[in-house]
């Protein structure tokens, strides 16, 4: 008897069965168990050898069927563990990938550059006091330079101040040089606002000033400036640079600088050709200026350039239309390989 249910014990392919087994075996009415019943009615020596081997019996199917029970369960964690098995080599689903925006990126390269000879970041508000975006700059009102702006003004507030969105980002120069003493080295990006909109202009767009104030402080020391930026930036050792005399109310003796370009096929060569693009204003700050942020002139000198960051992002890349920039066109950023 024991042979047999050992037997159909290890032949037991399911858990369910082999419980079902357990029951009719040695359950409480299982075979066994009704035999072992039987002793009750047998005579003391019958007891004495029937006993012990129905004990023997009853313990070898508990551990028999307690085995096959862990086997079971053993086989079901194997089979699961293989069928949710992960395959960690099959590529992943392809997810949206966020990326920097070239104007940022030529924002944070231009800033290296400049922080690396020795300037460091400063910041103003983009909503700017008429005060320190035109007035302090030497730009009264009535000044004709004003309308060269094309300025987003704001609501006049409570106290009859207007404000406007800043036109260039020298109103920073007035902001530092008000906030500490000399000497400042400074370069401000950030973006700037004109009510204006074609290829070459956008009415939001992006700026870097830069302001330097020292004693003994000279034009060399400006056309020096630009010109490793322009070398580092583009990546030539001779860049070509032109100082054209300009005109700016800040700045005395004033000058815009062109970079020396080719226009071809609908794109921008940098190094190459005869045109000439313009990429900044700069200038020695205006005695002017200085007077008014208590400065003395005689003391102190110092230069200043605002430079399109759009302009040089265009040109770096060669991308003739500055409004592209600003579409939101994950196309056109897939193509200039700005996004993934
Ligand atoms: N702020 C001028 C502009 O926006 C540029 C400039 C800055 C010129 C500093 C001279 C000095 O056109």
């Amino acid at each position: 008897l024991e042979s047999e249910i050992v037997a159909a014990i290890t032949a037991c392919e399911d858990l369910a069965k082999l419980e079902d087994l357990r029951v009719a075996e040695i359950g409480k009415k299982g075979r066994v168990s009704l035999m072992m019943r039987e002793l009750g009615k047998m005579s003391p020596d019958e007891k004495k050898e029937f006993g012990p081997k129905f004990n023997k019996l009853k313990t070898v199917l508990v551990d028999a069927i307690a085995d096959r029970k862990a086997a079971l369960e053993l086989d079901a964690l194997n089979a699961r563990l293989q069928s949710e098995r992960i395959d960690i080599t099959l590529p992943s689903r392809p997810a949206p990938e966020g990326s920097i925006h070239p104007i940022t990126q030529v924002m944070d390269e231009v800033t290296e550059i400049f922080t690396e000879i020795g300037f460091s970041v400063a910041e103003g508000p983009e909503i700017e006091e008429d005060f320190y975006n035109f007035t302090a700059l030497n730009i009264p009102e009535e000044h004709p330079a004003r309308q060269m702006h094309d300025t987003f003004y704001l609501p006049e507030d409570e106290d009859g101040k207007r404000k406007v969105l800043r036109t260039h980002t020298s109103p920073v120069q007035i902001r530092t040089m008000m906030a500490g003493p000399p000497p400042y080295r400074i370069i401000a990006p950030g973006r700037t606002y004109r009510c204006d909109s074609d290829a070459t202009h956008t009415p939001m767009f992006h700026q870097v000033e830069a302001l330097v104030i020292d004693k003994n402080i000279h034009m060399g020391h400006l056309k020096w400036c630009i010109e490793e930026f322009c070398r580092k930036f583009f990546e030539l050792d001779d860049v070509k640079i032109r100082f054209r005399p300009s005109y700016f109310p800040f700045t005395e003796p004033s000058a815009e600088v062109d970079i020396g370009c080719a226009f071809k096929d609908g794109e921008i060569l940098i190094g190459e050709g005869d045109d000439w693009l313009e990429i900044m204003g700069c200038g020695m700050v205006n005695a002017r200026v200085l007077e008014n942020v208590n400065l003395d002139p005689n003391e102190y000198q110092g230069f200043a350039f605002g430079m399109g960051l759009d302009r040089i992002a265009m040109l770096k890349w060669g991308i003739p239309d500055l409004r592209d920039f600003f579409a939101a066109d994950l196309r056109w950023l897939k193509h200039y390989g700005f996004a993934a």
